[in-house]
């Protein structure tokens, strides 16, 4: 599903970033280029959104991880 229409991104994008340990708005801003020329400025009224996203699959354990 895509988040935003003007860059293309997708959901899984996001969760993809938020693996890679970028969960804060302006990282997040920042790697989609959602501040450029050209877009509306949706997403970053409603960043939070894509930051709450990101960070429950930076949450996550890996597939394999063994719990003591
Ligand atoms: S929809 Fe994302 S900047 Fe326009």
């Amino acid at each position: 599903m895509f988040v935003c229409l003007c860059k293309g991104i997708t959901e899984s994008d996001v969760r993809e970033a938020g693996r890679a340990g970028l969960v804060m708005a302006c990282q997040l801003r920042a790697r989609f280029g959602l501040k450029e020329a050209g877009c509306c400025g949706r997403c970053s009224k409603n960043i939070q959104e894509l930051v709450e996203l990101a960070a429950s699959e930076h949450r996550l354990p890996a597939p394999n991880a063994v719990r003591t």
